[in-house]
């Protein structure tokens, strides 16, 4: 086979590119290792951002997210047992964030490659990628017993953390910076009313939660957890207990509880390689970094990243102006380490750390009493929130 960009990982990065690309008449393949079930069946991201939004528009697949979406103009923070409010729209200059699951956006997406009839394989095995450095790089996979060979001018790793792509970078050519912390979040999905219209972010002595939603009748909620827990520790009614006890009281007594449709616990992890590109391969989205969800960047950062190869590669095909293209890790890098350091601040900010000394808790606490005095910090807060301009 042959295509002009070679896209590995069916992830919203990959076929965000891949259907961004076709409607400027850019031929792609897209190769994905799960089956188009799988990867709707996790359960991630909730946020969006307004650029995100656009791109999604721009790639003609806004609709439905318009119609279900809900727009959200703040957020709560939760301490020391009250509730102080972050008006987004006030402090960002009038922008705000969309609540639109991750599932549905990567439903949007697929359903507007097949479509549109875009290249989309599921289940393939074994994929290598070879002759980077060459002019002529090309993508194997592995189909039962076939190996099947994919001729292309560029590859872009869209493959997640776990991928492939990054690994096949020289490692003397790649940089990876790295922060694991020492705790992780289990996330509970339930068909039962959200507690409240607007995330509440809670910071307590007994560790972060985050009550969040996915519409008017699904709710989305975490907490902080250790490292060493699974989900068998923790069944439905324990996890609640422990929501409650981390929440207001006035907001603990309001709490709809139900099963948990999907329980899931994700370590928290800020991870960036540089560069993010290497000859022909460009790596985007979680391939090339990953952020605690604190902030909310992590998809994102994605959509940014998609954002700046999408119109390198149209400048290299439309007007073989590759300015863009060559300058597209550096370009990616500095919003990427933006939405980095937002995270770990309000990681940072709101969890627990066993390790903490008392002077490294009293500083903590200060930080949030400081946010909550200064209107630019406040103003700070939401202009990263909403997403710092492509
Ligand atoms: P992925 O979604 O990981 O997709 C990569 C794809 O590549 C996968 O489908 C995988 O199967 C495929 N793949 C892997 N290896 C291969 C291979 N060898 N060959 C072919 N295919 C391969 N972000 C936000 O912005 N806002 C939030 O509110 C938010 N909340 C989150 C909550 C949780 C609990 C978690 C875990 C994450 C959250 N994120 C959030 C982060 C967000 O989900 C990710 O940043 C996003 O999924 C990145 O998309 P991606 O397409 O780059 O990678
Ligand atoms: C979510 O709804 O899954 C979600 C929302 C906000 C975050 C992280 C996750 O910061």
């Amino acid at each position: 086979m042959k295509t002009q960009i070679c896209i590995i990982g069916g992830g919203p990065s990959g076929l965000l590119l891949s259907q961004l690309l076709h409607l400027k008449g850019i031929d792609t393949i897209l190769l994905e290792r799960h089956s188009r079930e799988y990867v709707l069946s996790r359960i991630r991201a909730g946020v969006l951002e307004h650029g995100f939004a656009a791109l999604m528009r721009e790639a003609q697949c806004g609709d439905r997210m318009d119609r279900e979406g809900e727009i959200h103009e703040g957020f709560f923070i939760a301490h020391d047992g009250r509730l102080d409010r972050i008006d987004l729209h006030k402090y960002s200059g009038g922008n705000s964030v969309i609540v639109y699951g991750q599932t549905e956006l990567t439903r949007d997406l697929y359903e507007a490659r097949e479509r549109m009839k875009g290249n989309v394989i599921h289940n393939v095995e074994d994929v290598h990628l070879n002759d980077l450095a060459s002019d002529a790089p090309y993508v194997t996979y592995r189909d039962g017993d076939a190996i099947i060979r994919i001729d292309c001018d560029y590859i872009v790793g869209a493959d997640g953390f776990h991928g492939v792509s990054r690994k096949a970078i020289p490692k003397d050519v790649l940089r990876e910076y790295e922060r694991i912390y020492p705790f992780g979040w289990l996330g509970v999905l339930s068909r039962t009313k959200p507690v409240s219209p607007e995330l509440i972010y809670s910071k307590h002595e007994r560790g972060f939660a985050l009550c969040s939603l996915r519409s008017q009748i699904l709710s989305r909620y975490y907490i902080q957890v250790p490292l060493e827990d699974s989900v068998e520790d923790w069944p439905d009614h324990a996890f609640w207990a422990e929501l409650q006890r981390r929440l207001p009281d006035e907001v603990a007594g309001r709490l709809e509880t139900g099963p948990a449709i999907e329980k899931s616990i994700a370590p928290l992890r800020s991870f960036v390689a540089e560069p993010m590109c290497y000859k022909r391969l460009f790596l985007a989205g979680d391939a090339a970094h990953i952020v605690p969800p604190t902030g909310a960047r992590g998809l994102n950062s994605a959509a940014s990243d998609i954002y700046y190869l999408y119109h390198g590669l149209v400048d290299h095909y439309r007007n073989g102006d590759d300015a863009r293209l060559d300058g597209y890790s550096d370009r990616a890098l500095a919003r990427v380490w933006k939405a980095q350091r937002f995270s770990w601040w309000m990681t940072t900010l709101l969890h627990r750390f066993p390790a903490n000394s008392p002077y490294e808790n009293k500083l903590q606490e200060t930080d949030l009493q400081y946010l909550f005095s200064s209107e630019l910090a406040k103003g700070s807060l939401a202009e990263n929130y909403v997403g710092l301009p492509f």
